[in-house]
């Protein structure tokens, strides 16, 4: 019965494509893993004068820790907490989230930026990387005053 064993390695050859298929879609996940992955939560609308919160929540989809630098820049001047520049070690599997609390006092599009740097004494024994495939990643939001 030569059909039957022809079969049978035919069966085999498409279980080894699939085996392999199947690796090559595991490396490519392994591949498109992601420097940054946030979650930003910041109301859209807010009374003059208001104080309002913007949460930046930070994780990483790499195995190591990378030094993160993030800030706000504005359309229009806005004081006080808005202008701080916070500093973290962001480590996988330890997402972060970093706050600024401001007032905003006429309609503002803001950019949220993350910059990933070689930073000294953030991070533990200063074991982190920089992706070279890029280090800054930005968001724009705006939130209009009524
Ligand atoms: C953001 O939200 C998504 C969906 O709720 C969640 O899977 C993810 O862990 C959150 N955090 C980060 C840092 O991406």
């Amino acid at each position: 019965m030569p059909g039957l064993s022809f079969m049978f390695s035919a069966a085999t050859l498409i279980l080894v494509l699939c085996l392999q298929l199947g690796i090559i879609e595991g490396q490519d996940t392994e591949n498109t893993r992601k420097a940054l992955t946030f979650n930003l939560s910041v109301p859209s609308r807010a009374q003059r004068n208001e104080e309002i919160s913007l949460a930046l929540e930070l994780g990483t989809q790499y195995k190591e820790c990378m030094v993160i630098k993030t800030y706000l820049v504005s359309s229009v001047p806005i004081e006080g907490g808005f202008n701080y520049v916070q500093t973290r070690c962001l480590c996988p599997d330890y997402p972060t989230t970093i706050y600024w609390d401001f007032i905003v006092t006429e309609t503002a599009t803001i950019a949220i930026v993350v910059d990933i740097v070689k930073e000294r004494n953030i991070c533990p024994n200063d074991v982190a990387v920089v992706p070279i495939t890029g280090d800054r990643y930005h968001t724009i939001h705006t939130i209009y005053v009524n």
